[in-house]
């Protein structure tokens, strides 16, 4: 073994340890199998009567591994009772590590199998609506990740098929399910005047042929961005989404605007968010959050979703999270929980973010967005919206 994969060796088992800490060792080691899809982990899921075993998972990626994976083994069982990737080997070790009985060809298989009754979708970027437009026009309740469309005319069409359908979809957005975000909200009570909010974040180094940086998958905008101006609406939606926004995007490197940059907010009501995300160098511990926030006379600060400390006057809190939790779980449970969000908030988010991605691909750097105006161009009414 030479010096370079010794010291790389030493490296990984050193995160291993930590992401023990972090999350535990069952999901620690649902992240490594997910990498390397050697080994048998169904043992920590019990099995499950005739009938439960009802969920398909499109795309098997590590994220539908070692996140939707883990919980639902660890929640529900032996549940996921088939699954498909494009790619063979992807899906193959899927099946054969969670004990998924079935591995589809196709993914309207999947989809049109009367006894599949849930449908988890976890694939690249720019497939998600389709999946999710398909599998809720079969009946199905779907369960999509973000981001939930890479254009308007998908936005449009899954928006359309929601309403239709009567809301069974739920998207993969966690940060607002995060013990931290809901602790916070018991402190916001009064919240007529203006928010002030910034996000710092570190993000993974990516490389420049990551699938994640491709126009049509929505760049990184759509990739990791969407989380921050999603946890944005969602805060705002405690009183009420201010409809008039005036947007600057600041980026360090003209040749790579999706890396290293910084998103302003400010509304008609004097809102004022924040956003910057630098990737100049990889998080040890994976992606790290820093978020400021000010609202009336609250002060709260959330360190990497293991603390939060808020101060009111002259009262204050100090929350301490044993685990990392950013809201994983209870996301990907909302199938089976009365925690669910309104997915009105995420079309909203979603618009918004989609409208920053054509800003960072066409270069433009400050633009005027009304969530109105972009709603009736695609010819969608607020009143719609929000049935
Ligand atoms: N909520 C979160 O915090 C969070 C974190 C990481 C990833 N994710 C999301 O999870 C999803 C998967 O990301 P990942 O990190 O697992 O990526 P990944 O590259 O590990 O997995 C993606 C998988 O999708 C498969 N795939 C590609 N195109 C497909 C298609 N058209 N149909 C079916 N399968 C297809 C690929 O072969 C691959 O196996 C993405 O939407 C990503 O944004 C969410």
């Amino acid at each position: 073994m030479s010096k370079v994969s010794i010291i790389n060796e030493f490296g990984n088992l050193k995160k291993v340890w930590h992401f023990i800490g972090l999350y535990g060792w069952q999901r620690t080691l649902f992240k490594v199998v997910g990498k390397l899809r050697v080994g048998k982990l169904s043992w920590i899921g019990r099995p499950v009567r005739i009938g439960e075993q009802n969920i398909g998972v499109i795309g098997c990626g590590q994220f539908a591994f070692a996140s939707i994976g883990y919980f639902l083994l660890a929640n529900r069982g032996r549940c996921i009772a088939s699954c498909f990737d494009v790619d063979k080997q992807a899906s193959n070790s899927y099946a054969s590590a969670l004990s998924v009985p079935s591995v589809a060809d196709e993914a309207c298989d999947l989809i049109d199998d009367p006894s599949t009754k849930i449908i988890y979708i976890a694939s690249n970027h720019y497939s998600h609506t389709e999946y999710a437009v398909a599998a809720l026009a079969k009946g199905k309740t779907v369960y999509v990740e973000k981001p939930v469309s890479v254009t308007l005319q998908q936005l449009a069409s899954l928006s359309a098929e929601r309403r239709r359908s009567s809301n069974r979809i739920y998207a993969g957005y966690n940060r607002p399910f995060s013990a931290a975000i809901r602790d916070l909200r018991s402190w916001c009570a009064d919240l007529q005047s203006p928010l002030t909010l910034n996000c710092f974040i570190s993000g993974h180094q990516l490389s420049k042929d990551h699938w994640y940086r491709e126009p049509k998958e929505g760049t990184r905008i759509c990739g990791n961005t969407g989380h921050w101006l999603d946890l944005a609406v969602h805060i705002l939606s405690w009183n009420e989404l201010p409809d008039r926004w005036q947007i600057v995007v600041v980026w360090s490197d003209q040749n790579n605007r999706d890396d290293d940059f910084t998103i302003v907010l400010t509304s008609e009501r004097g809102d004022l968010i924040s956003i910057i995300l630098t990737a100049r160098t990889e998080p040890f511990e994976g992606v790290n959050e820093t978020i400021n926030l000010q609202w009336g006379n609250t002060i709260a600060k959330i360190d990497d979703f293991r603390r939060l400390t808020v101060w009111k006057c002259k009262k204050n809190g100090s929350y301490k999270y044993e685990k990392k939790d950013l809201g994983h779980e209870s996301a990907i449970m909302q199938p089976f929980s009365d925690t669910i969000r309104d997915f009105s908030e995420v079309e909203k988010s979603t618009l918004l973010m989609l409208e920053i991605a054509d800003m960072v691909i066409q270069g433009i750097p400050s633009r005027q967005f009304s969530f109105a105006d972009s709603w009736a161009k695609l010819g969608i009414s607020g009143e719609h919206l929000e049935k």
